[in-house]
């Protein structure tokens, strides 16, 4: 059983079912802390439900094979699975990082991680040069987003992992925008990577979670160790609904692109109230060529720049179908301003310096019609475009 629709129906195979004796299609939800031992000497693969849980295990099996890896694992939510790689680090330890990362990543890392001794610089890691001079003989690992936020950028996992390898570290990929389906970055030369589950993987808008995938043994051992000894595990309702995202995750995300492809175009109509568009393979330098061999497709989250002549929070407040909240990769489609809500963790310094002003937009194409959403983006136009002195006095 190898196509990769099937191994989202079906995790690692149908025998993988664990002991459903009963016909049920699904795996059964394990809803037990705690697992009876048939004697006192014998040897129980399942004792509680912190250390394994077999709906748990399941889904770490599903990932691991979707990401043609060896080992998965399922944390409470995209932060704790973070978090989890990060305990691989000790003080003293050195690590490269993308300056353009999630809001939350940059708080664990400024507020928490640095209090540990661990060290970070931030780098762009579109600029290999960069990202190889930023190494030191204390450096344990590179950290990015392949597809950035919010700017949609591109990270050549490859490139990153050549120059990883080079210098015997680690790459660490946090592939939350494009999921297995679109990239699977271990088999480019990731050693680690992490999803937010909350995003494309779940679908729904309805669990946090997060999973982490890798090959090398011996970072499983301490991954797994941190499930156990810190605790951050996924609880098994929240596997199941990630189980359940998870079988119709292509035919999702093929309408995803569809639909953000037809919005993408609406957008590109918009000349006097859009500055810019961020979408994959459209930054018009190298990065597109990576995007074209690295991607197998670029999802449905759209950032732009609103012209001066475009009230930002006017807008966001405007549409009537979509929703004016954080989060992506959802069936609904959602809108924000980064500055104000997802990366409002930066402080203002550093929103400027990457470029995340008051007029840019991000959304998040839903699988609505795709001619509703341009309709509710028309009227937001509608409503926020500043009038002219001439339009005014009319
Ligand atoms: C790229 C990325 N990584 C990680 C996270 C954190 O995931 P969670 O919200 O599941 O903790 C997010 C959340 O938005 C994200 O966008």
């Amino acid at each position: 059983m190898t196509g990769f629709n099937t191994k989202l129906v079906y995790g690692k195979g149908l025998n993988n079912l664990h002991d459903n004796c009963t016909g049920a299609v699904n795996v059964p939800l394990y809803q037990s802390t705690t697992y009876a031992f048939k004697d006192i000497d014998g040897e129980n693969k399942y004792d509680y439900s912190r250390s394994l849980n077999p709906t748990r295990e399941y889904l770490e099996d599903q990932i691991a094979c979707l990401e043609d890896a060896k080992h998965g694992f399922a944390y409470a939510s995209g932060s704790a699975a973070i978090h989890a790689v990060f305990t691989l680090f000790k003080p003293g330890d050195h690590i490269v990082v993308s300056k353009n990362i999630y809001g939350g990543t940059f708080r664990l890392i400024n507020d928490y991680l640095k209090n540990l001794d661990i060290e970070f610089t931030q780098v762009d890691t579109q600029d290999l040069a960069d990202v190889e001079s930023a190494i030191k003989p204390n450096t344990k690992a590179i950290y990015f987003e392949t597809i950035d936020n919010p700017f949609m950028k591109v990270t050549s996992v490859k490139h990153i992992a050549e120059i990883a390898h080079k210098h015997g570290v680690f790459t660490i990929v946090d592939n939350t925008f494009l999921t297995p389906y679109l990239q699977q970055a271990l088999n480019l030369g990731a050693d680690i990577v992490i999803h937010s589950a909350t995003k494309y993987l779940g679908g729904h808008s309805d669990v946090i979670a997060g999973l982490v995938v890798t090959n090398n043994e011996e970072v499983a051992d301490k991954l797994y160790f941190c499930q156990n000894a810190v605790g951050g595990i996924l609880a098994p309702e929240d596997c199941m609904l990630v189980i359940r995202g998870i079988k119709t995750l292509s035919v999702r995300l093929d309408r995803h692109i569809q639909n953000a492809e037809k919005v993408l175009q609406y957008l590109d109509s918009k000349t006097d109230e859009i500055k810019h568009i961020y979408y994959p393979g459209r930054a018009g330098d190298e990065t597109d060529e990576i995007a074209r061999n690295e991607l197998k497709g670029y999802g449905g989250v759209i950032t732009f720049e609103l012209s001066d002549n475009v009230d930002p929070k006017a807008f966001v407040n405007s549409p009537e179908l979509i929703w004016l909240a954080v989060s992506l990769g959802s069936v609904e489609s959602l809108i924000e301003l980064p500055y104000y809500m997802t990366h409002a963790e930066l402080p203002v310094e550093e929103r400027n310096k990457v470029g995340i002003t008051p007029q840019l937009v991000r959304l998040s194409v839903g699988l609505e019609d795709p001619e509703d959403l341009i309709a509710d983006l028309e009227q937001a136009f509608a409503k926020a475009k500043k009038l002219t002195a001439v339009e005014s006095a009319k």
